[in-house]
């Protein structure tokens, strides 16, 4: 059996044809996902049918170290009993619509930035996987935006001005430019962490820019002219021709690269509607199953 990948986006993203990732055991079929992760970015599966554990278990398979340490650990005990499984969602640990000033929502409030999944540590996310667990009758969109394309396009003199810088991400930061403050044990957990700014991807000898929100300084620079160049970037990486926006239906699994994409999810009325969806990272640690 192989699996066919249908393009979504002219430079990125893809939606695979059937297949059942809770059950899928064949060796084979989780390489040509590695490889179509490789080139694509973000991958779409359809119809999905996973329990929590099935989902952190086909993560387990796909790409082999789990992250665990989310912020939402700081913030209240995990509903699934795993902090590998992070639970997306509006709704309290009984099910109902979170109320406007739950600090639950408010901390969630920040996946509206653009950003990668724990760019903020070391190891940071490699693939994210969500699943659309139960979604709202409104568009609740998730946006991904192409960074490799994205550096690509980048003026030569920046690429060669950028191409050895080195960024601090914090969590705590990218939340207080939103106004929601962790506290200072909370914080303590949360130290952040260093990164390139530019990735380079050995598979597929192409670069991307790492970007994220929780980007808060360029290593060695005054802290305003980092920012301004944060900024500036984010901005171009983000234009409309890199940004593939994701409808979501019902047991959807999408499967992003956090190392060359930034995502984002998009205001819907959260107060009314009930949205849930579970998380499981992947950690950026070298491959076992690589393929050279
Ligand atoms: C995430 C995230 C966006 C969304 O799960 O990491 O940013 O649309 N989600 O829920
Ligand atoms: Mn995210």
């Amino acid at each position: 059996m192989s699996l066919t990948f249908t393009s979504l986006h002219p430079t990125f993203a893809a939606r695979a044809s059937e297949v059942d990732l809770q059950n899928l055991k064949d060796k084979d079929i989780l390489e040509q996902i590695r490889e179509a992760m490789e080139t694509y970015g973000v991958l779409v599966f359809p119809q999905q049918n996973f329990s929590p554990e099935g989902q952190l278990a086909f993560a387990e398979r796909l790409d082999g170290a789990i992250h665990r340490k989310t912020s939402s650990r700081v913030l209240k005990k995990n509903k699934y009993g795993d902090e590998a499984i992070t639970d997306i969602s509006n709704v309290d640990h009984e099910g109902s619509v979170l109320q406007r000033h739950d600090r639950k929502r408010m901390n969630g409030l920040a996946n509206r930035l653009w950003h990668t999944d724990a760019s903020f540590e070391d190891p940071a996310g490699r693939y994210s996987m969500l699943y659309a667990k139960y979604i709202p009758e409104v568009r609740a969109d998730t946006h991904f935006a192409d960074l490799r394309t994205a550096y690509d396009e980048l003026d030569n003199s920046i690429k060669e001005e950028i191409n050895d810088l080195k960024v601090q991400h914090s969590i705590v930061y990218s939340r207080k430019t939103l106004g929601f403050e962790f506290t200072e044990e909370e914080s303590q957990q949360m130290p952040g962490a260093v990164h390139p700014l530019v990735r380079y991807f050995p598979k597929s000898q192409r670069h991307g820019l790492y970007l994220a929100s929780h980007a808060q300084e360029i290593i060695g620079w005054p802290i305003p002219e980092g920012r301004l160049l944060l900024r500036d970037l984010m901005e171009h990486a983000t234009r409309e021709a890199f940004v593939y926006a994701h409808e979501w239906s019902l047991h959807d699994l999408v499967i992003w690269d956090n190392r060359m994409t930034m995502h984002r999810a998009t205001r819907f009325d959260d107060t009314k509607y009930r949205r849930e969806m579970i998380r499981v990272t992947t950690l950026d640690m070298p491959h076992e199953h690589s393929t050279g």
